[in-house]
């Protein structure tokens, strides 16, 4: 039997692909990370450059779904265009810049060449490693562990997979297990940041950049926590990272508003004007919604699995609905409309951002997938 969901998912992920053609006809080679005003090219500041594996891999998507060549043909030539990134050490994105890209191109192809890239882009993460505190650390500095990085730590879970080699697993592990101690709370909600004195490594405190407060629940930071965990407990087979990606997701449930997308942190101040008060965040929605699909397929639970699933349904039905698809706005040329990228330097604030389009898609083609 057809799932009802299924046809509004379908019409929603055309829509995606015209706004992404268009993109590449517009702007060949671009690869943007937020729009202003939902135009994409603009002169504003892009804050660390981490975003190219978003677009490459909304076309491996489309090509999943599709089969069409021209997808084929444009994902291979963006990700090719990231290809030097495996050797960049400016930033802790690696995962979401190679796994989205170059992983469905190795198991499209089997091409050994592309596994190398996969492999030297895990150990070139592997580098951030600090062995005093147990974190690989984010962009800022050596201080620093970043909620956000529990993404692209399964890109050394991973590499460490491929070949074996016992050090890469010992690092992945050790950040999760960090993470886990100092970001996720026994709530399940997370901080965005950790400080921690790199020569003793000892931990100093919770801080943010782009959520409320220190102590507050910036609502990305809880996506990528409950993606990242699952997509490491799918990697590793080891119960206690599903228990964090279960425990985020408890806090998810149980705080989402009742239109089912979330505020950009949990505990915003709803009485507080623009954009502090009660802005939305669609991209933490559209990594929730692909997240919990993997959730449900992985608990042993089968309320868990039951709630998973409907929960993410709610929020893709929310997101597909012309409040959030720019697909009644004329001239907007993003694919979702209200997400946030850093609320504080005021970057995308209200706009469309480059994660959002991209989990949108992944999540949508999850459940159209299923029908096939
Ligand atoms: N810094 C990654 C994010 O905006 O979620």
């Amino acid at each position: 039997m057809t799932d009802p969901h299924v046809e509004r998912y379908k019409a929603a992920l055309d829509f995606a692909e015209r706004q992404v053609a268009q993109l590449t006809t517009n702007a060949p080679d671009f690869f943007p990370i937020y729009t202003e005003n939902g135009r994409w090219q603009h002169g504003g500041e892009l804050w660390t450059d981490w975003t190219g594996g978003f677009l490459a891999g909304m076309m491996w998507q489309f090509f999943r779904r599709t089969q069409d060549a021209q997808w084929r043909g444009r994902a291979e030539h963006y990700s090719r265009l990231l290809e030097h990134r495996q050797h960049d050490r400016n930033v802790h994105d690696l995962g979401f810049i190679f796994l989205n890209t170059y992983r469905p191109w190795f198991e499209a192809t089997g091409e050994p060449h592309l596994r190398d890239v996969l492999i030297q882009a895990g150990r070139t993460l592997a580098m951030r490693f600090q062995p005093k505190g147990e974190y690989l650390s984010s962009f800022i500095g050596p201080q620093s562990l970043f909620i956000d990085i529990m993404m692209n730590v399964p890109l050394i879970f991973y590499a460490a997979n491929e070949t074996g080699d016992e050090d890469l697993r010992r690092i992945a592990t050790a950040h999760c297990r960090t993470t886990r101690d100092r970001l996720v709370r026994p709530d399940g909600s997370t901080a965005h940041e950790g400080l921690f004195d790199v020569d003793s490594g000892e931990f100093q405190g919770e801080s943010t950049h782009q959520g409320l407060a220190p102590d507050s629940a910036w609502a990305r930071g809880l996506a990528w926590s409950l993606y990242g965990y699952s997509q490491v407990y799918a990697l590793t087979g080891e119960k206690e990272w599903l228990d964090v990606a279960e425990r985020n997701a408890d806090y998810w449930l149980t705080h989402l508003p009742k239109d089912h997308v979330p505020y950009w942190d949990f505990r915003a101040d709803l009485s507080q004007p623009l954009p502090w008060g009660p802005q939305k965040d669609s991209s933490a929605a559209a990594i929730a919604a692909s997240g919990l699909l993997d959730l449900e397929l992985q608990t042993p639970a089968l309320d868990r699995a039951v709630a998973y699933r409907e929960t993410a349904l709610a929020m893709l039905d929310a997101l597909v609905a012309p409040e959030y698809l720019a697909v009644d706005t004329p001239g907007w040329e993003g694919i979702l409309k209200h997400g946030v990228y850093h609320t504080k330097k005021n970057l995308g604030v209200d706009e469309s951002v480059m994660w959002g389009e991209f989990f949108f898609v992944e999540a949508l083609t999850k459940v159209v997938d299923k029908e096939h």
